[in-house]
């Protein structure tokens, strides 16, 4: 019978495994941190972990709450999107305003966390009459409103760009240079080519264009030729910080070393999940996809997408679809940035359909 499991293809019983011991008094390797992974084992130590302006291992701290609430001012009854669910925290706070009789619908592309956080949300009371969750890009925002039968839009459209911790703290998933992992970076893993495999496909030219455009980066073109002189053998996120780090060492400092090897991880992720594509895709259905008086926020990380959010809500307000847009860009407060120092690049702006 196809698809149907027998007893010969069952998994094997595992044996017991101890829990690998880790030198030192603190865990430094992401896997280690099985404390921070069952919270509710340990009560007291993620706020333990927070005070010291970290983020608790697979979990994220929600950036600019209190603004994001006020510029979207949501209200009982009303039809909310959150476009980037990620740990759903947002999700949590526009959820609270809107009840009773309010509805939640929940997006991410991400398969891997999507399912723990929807898990963590139904349990922590938010039942399917109120929260809908569906794993999409947010390109096709108005394809999962009309799935849902909002055809007309939603009163409320938030969406916080880029990685969560969760993505960002996990070596398996790439993203970082502070750990080993594989060169992958997808924030969907079912679809596209992954970090490594574009970084064989991309010429001279694209990567030095990908390297300016999606994070400055000052030294673009020697970069660019130091990619391509290690082409087809990066395979790993040490191997593509260390060929950044021998291209520029000895004629920078190990700061600048270190932030142009970020830049470089953070152009290279841009580039692979085409978030600017999305970003520009999101922008053009909103006027649609809000109903007459609907508010949208969002908040970017770094200057490309900030200037497409700018961009897109001066037009509309020059075309009088939006009402009103936000003057100026909002930013965390410095008490913020203290206490989660990765709030420190968020940009939020706003905007109310005419
Ligand atoms: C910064 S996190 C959101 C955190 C969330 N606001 C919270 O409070 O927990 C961004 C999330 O958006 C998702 N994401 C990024 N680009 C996306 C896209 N184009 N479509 C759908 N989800 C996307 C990522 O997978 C990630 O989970």
């Amino acid at each position: 019978m196809m698809g149907a499991m027998t007893e010969s293809d069952a998994p094997a019983p595992q044996p017991h495994r101890r829990r690998p011991r880790y030198r030192g008094t603190h865990p430094r390797r992401f896997e280690e941190k099985y404390k921070e992974h069952a919270p509710e084992l340990y009560p007291g130590l993620v706020e333990h972990v927070r005070e010291r302006g970290m983020t608790p291992a697979g979990q994220h701290v929600s950036i600019m709450t209190d603004e994001v609430l006020e510029v979207l001012a949501p209200r009982p009854g009303e039809r909310v999107v959150d476009a980037t669910l990620g740990f759903g925290g947002h999700a949590r706070s526009l959820l609270a305003r809107v009840r009773p009789g309010g509805v939640l619908l929940g997006l991410d592309t991400d398969a891997l966390e999507l399912p723990r956080t929807e898990e963590r949300l139904r349990k922590a009371g938010f039942g399917a009459e109120e929260l809908l969750v569906r794993r999409t890009n947010f390109a096709g925002l108005r394809a999962a409103q009309y799935e849902v039968g909002w055809v007309e839009g939603a009163d409320v459209v938030f969406a916080d760009l880029g990685l969560s911790s969760m993505q960002i703290d996990d070596p398996a998933r790439g993203f970082t240079f502070k750990f080993e992992g594989p060169l992958d970076m997808r924030m969907n893993r079912s679809r596209g080519p992954t970090a490594a495999e574009w970084l064989e496909r991309a010429t001279v030219d694209e990567l030095a264009c990908v390297l300016s455009e999606n994070a400055d980066e000052p030294r673009a073109e020697r970069l660019a030729r130091a990619l391509d002189a290690r082409r087809g053998r990066m395979k790993t996120t040490r191997d593509l910080a260390e060929t950044v780090q021998a291209a520029l060492s000895g004629r920078l400092g190990d700061d600048e070393v270190e932030s142009s090897v970020r830049r470089v991880f953070q152009a290279i992720r841009i580039a692979v999940n085409d978030e600017l594509g999305a970003l520009d895709a999101l922008l053009r259905q909103l006027p649609e996809a809000l109903r007459s008086g609907g508010r949208v926020a969002i908040l970017s990380f770094h200057s490309g997408e900030d200037r497409r959010v700018k961009h897109a809500f001066r037009a509309g307000l020059d075309s009088a679809v939006y009402a009103e847009i936000s003057d100026e860009v909002l930013r965390p407060s410095a008490a913020e940035r203290r206490s989660n120092p990765r709030s420190a690049p968020a940009k939020l702006r706003w905007a109310r359909r005419a």
